[in-house]
């Protein structure tokens, strides 16, 4: 199997075999079995909007891996501010690099961009619609709290994901990418904040065993592992429905008193709120964890994409 010059856009385009061979590549890169590049190569990493955890680490596994980075943060420093389209940006930044991880407010800017573009580009996060690296680093971090996850013969794992799920972009690939995998779906949201239409279908013509609820106290004592995700206030259109729902769920210690022994928490971070501090004193909390496992991921990606392995 090769990815080598594959483009990384959304987790819709990578099949179960795949997705388990990135993650064989993600437990190399931990160990240190990845290999080096022997010859230079350069990563442009072009975020048209914030970013801690994805660019960082994305940085960091193309230095590890014996790379070097280039690109920005901060698009206002660019030529996008002199009317500059994303496509000329994309073409005169594939001269610069062999390969390309952008993150743009627009849904479809990635595919956009892999379009213009000869080098691989990989999806950093485009608007509300896919998160996938994040989505193969939330998988690592499933089959690190769940180790038989997937495993012949294995119960299926009930999946509980509490929040926006409306603008999560990582919500929305996780859940397909999860379609590949046993398990059972439990949403559980502001009716105003469920999971699109199209997603849903996506799971039902797949087969997933998907409910979906308002309060996370009805569902949180049947879960494996549950999601969490922010209110994603800069994708609201309307500010007020914004402040309707504000505070709507909020996670505390003290709601996980029934929860069972091996029930782990994610969140693809930054959190604002909906997990209180308390939280990171139990057993259940993996969100940092789980941040830094997206170093290794995405040595396995770029090493992927590049030919490397
Ligand atoms: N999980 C994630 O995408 O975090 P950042 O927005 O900090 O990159």
């Amino acid at each position: 199997m090769s990815f080598a010059g594959s483009d990384v856009i959304s987790v819709a385009d990578f099949s179960r075999e795949q997705i388990l061979h990135i993650l064989a590549a993600a437990e190399k890169a931990e160990r240190g079995q990845l290999p080096m590049f022997t010859s230079r190569k350069v990563m442009a990493v072009l975020f048209f909007e914030p970013s801690t955890r994805t660019r960082l680490s994305f940085e960091s596994a193309m230095q590890r891996l014996g790379g070097t980075v280039i690109g920005f943060a901060d698009a206002s420093s660019t030529s996008t501010r002199k009317g500059e389209s994303l496509f000329d940006t994309i073409r005169m930044v594939e001269n610069y690099a062999d390969v390309l991880v952008i993150r743009h407010p627009l849904e479809g800017s990635a595919r956009l961009a892999a379009e213009a573009a000869s080098p691989p580009v990989i999806n950093g996060g485009d608007g509300a619609n896919q998160h996938p690296t994040q989505t193969f680093l939330d998988l690592f971090a499933i089959r690190k709290t769940h180790p038989r996850f997937g495993a012949a013969g294995e119960p299926p794992l009930r999946i509980g994901f509490l929040g926006d799920l409306k603008y999560g972009r990582t919500v929305h690939s996780l859940s397909i990418a999860l379609s590949h995998f046993p398990c059972e779906l439990v949403f559980i949201s502001p009716p105003s904040l469920a999971l699109p239409r199209h997603i849903k279908e996506i799971l039902t013509d797949r087969g997933v065993a998907c409910v979906e609820g308002e309060r996370v106290e009805q569902h949180i004592d049947s879960l494996d592992i549950l999601y969490v995700v922010r209110l994603q206030k800069e994708r609201f259109a309307d500010q007020l429905e914004y402040e309707r729902v504000r505070g709507a769920y909020v996670l505390q210690a003290g709601m996980l008193a029934r929860v069972k022994p091996n029930l782990r928490i994610l969140h693809p971070l930054p959190r604002v709120g909906e997990i209180t501090t308390d939280v990171d004193r139990t057993p259940h909390a993996y969100y940092f964890a789980q941040a830094g496992l997206g170093v290794p991921v995405r040595q396995a990606i770029l090493a992927l994409v590049l030919g490397l392995v």
